[in-house]
């Protein structure tokens, strides 16, 4: 492993990047969730019990190493109270979990304005949010009337800040028809989030400065894929961070430059939850079998999950786009079953066929077009190396490789943290 890995989501979400970050961590010194809010649901089995995490990073179960939630990110300290005494109930101890001054925070008013925003639209027009005031806390970054961790620490600084925000959010919340709030109640409410975490909140960077000089093992924890970047993904059908490699860079302080492995985790099939164009989607009893054998629902909403079969030419769009070193395959064991795959390689938009993903307005009229695969038809679950593959199983998986134009690195074989193929 090198020494600053990234761990970005290359489809659509939901890929596995909590399982791949769970098992690169036990040899990591230092974890980084570098956007994002608790809208993220990943999904952690190890030997201390099945976890959900929505913000707290997923090295947290290994007490040596440092869990920074960094620069890049928006916390509500609410839920991440909740997650904590989650994680303690089940034996983990958890000294190791830090938030750097930067990250902003997510406001009571952000998540009453985040199912308002979306409640105001068509239903073709609905993001879907997971309604956790992910966009509206980061448009106040955007306006520079965020609050951040760092104000927790200075009262009167967190009392100006909160006075200049809350008139214009009150506004806004009188529009929605929702209750207004105080500076004095949501000042009450930062004091209890001060108690609870102002020993955490630090400046993360000199932090990750010498770990690097002194070549620790640094994982940079991506939430969401490509596809819903802020940029990149399906605008606007997307969240409002960037889960690539270049968000990487600027959410946990470490240059481009300094990032020496991008992997690219993704599913052997596809999922997306939320709303926007999907190419892929299935809708028929495939996509049941998919969704019914992958257990796909949603970590953090428990919404059942699109279900489709692999995008090769999105998943060279995400390769290009994050520039990928390797990729890591899961959930390959899903499909043991399925008598025949499909792969699609390219797209038919308005009878002209394309081998490149377009911008979103095309990807809504895009058809998809095949490549059909026999499948193995036999378990795959307890195979630790890749000679223990089915050979339509190595084919299957060098072909997406070969589509994607990037060498896989490992494939996942079920949802345990030992149930993996190194390459
Ligand atoms: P994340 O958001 O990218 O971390 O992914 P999620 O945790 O939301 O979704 C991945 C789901 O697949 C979780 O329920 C995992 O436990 C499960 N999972 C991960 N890898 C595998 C695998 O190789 N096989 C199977 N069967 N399940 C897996
Ligand atoms: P992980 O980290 C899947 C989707 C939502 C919605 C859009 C914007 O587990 O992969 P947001 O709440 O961010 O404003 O929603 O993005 N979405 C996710 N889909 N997995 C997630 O997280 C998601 N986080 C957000 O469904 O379409
Ligand atoms: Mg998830």
């Amino acid at each position: 492993m090198s020494n600053v890995t990234s761990i970005v989501g290359a489809q659509w979400g939901d890929e596995g990047k909590g399982r791949i970050v769970d098992y690169l961590a036990v040899n990591s010194d230092l974890v980084i969730r570098f956007q994002g809010g608790d809208n993220a649901g990943h999904t952690v089995i190890n030997d201390k019990g099945k976890f959900a995490l929505h913000i707290i990073p997923s090295g947290i179960f290994n007490p040596e190493t440092m869990n920074i939630v960094g620069a890049g990110t928006v916390v509500n300290f609410e839920t991440m109270a909740e997650e904590l005494e989650s994680i303690t109930a089940k034996g983990v101890e958890v000294n190791n979990l830090f938030v750097d001054v930067r990250a902003h925070l997510i406001m009571p008013y952000h998540r009453a304005l985040d199912g308002a925003q979306e409640g105001a639209k068509s239903s073709k027009m609905q993001i879907g949010t997971t309604k956790r005031g992910i966009g509206p806390a980061y448009s106040d970054k955007a306006t520079r009337s965020g609050i951040r961790a760092a104000d927790l620490l200075d009262f009167d600084r967190l009392r100006n800040r909160i006075e200049m925000a809350l008139p214009q959010k009150n506004r806004e919340l009188a529009y929605f028809g929702l209750p207004e709030y105080t500076v004095d109640e949501l000042m009450e409410l930062c004091a209890k989030w001060k108690d609870r975490f102002g020993h955490m909140i630090i400046d993360s960077l000199p932090i990750v400065r010498q770990a690097y000089e002194e070549n620790r093992k640094i994982l940079l924890e991506g939430q969401l894929g490509v596809m819903r970047d802020l940029d990149w993904g399906i605008y606007p059908y997307t969240t409002s961070s960037s889960p690539t490699s270049g968000g990487a860079a600027i959410g946990s302080g470490l240059g481009p430059r300094r990032i020496d492995e991008v992997i690219g985790v993704t599913k052997v099939y596809s999922t997306s939850v939320g709303g926007g164009p999907f190419m892929t989607e299935l809708t028929d009893e495939t996509a049941e079998k998919l969704r019914a054998i992958g257990g796909e629902y949603g970590a953090t909403t428990g919404r059942p999950r699109r279900c489709g079969w692999f995008d090769a030419v999105a998943a060279d769009y995400s390769c290009w786009i994050n520039g990928f070193t390797a990729l890591a395959l899961t959930k390959l064991d899903v499909l043991d079953t399925f008598e025949k795959i499909k792969v699609c390689t390219a797209y038919r938009v308005n009878g002209e066929v394309i081998t490149y993903l377009p911008e979103t307005a095309q990807q809504e009229i895009a058809e998809p077009i095949y490549e059909e695969f026999d499948g193995w038809m036999a378990p795959t679950t307890e195979a630790r190396k890749w000679e223990d593959l089915p050979p339509k199983a190595q084919a299957y998986c060098k072909r997406l490789g070969e589509l994607v134009g990037c060498p896989i690195k490992y494939i996942s074989v079920g949802p345990e943290r030992d149930q993996i193929i190194i390459l």
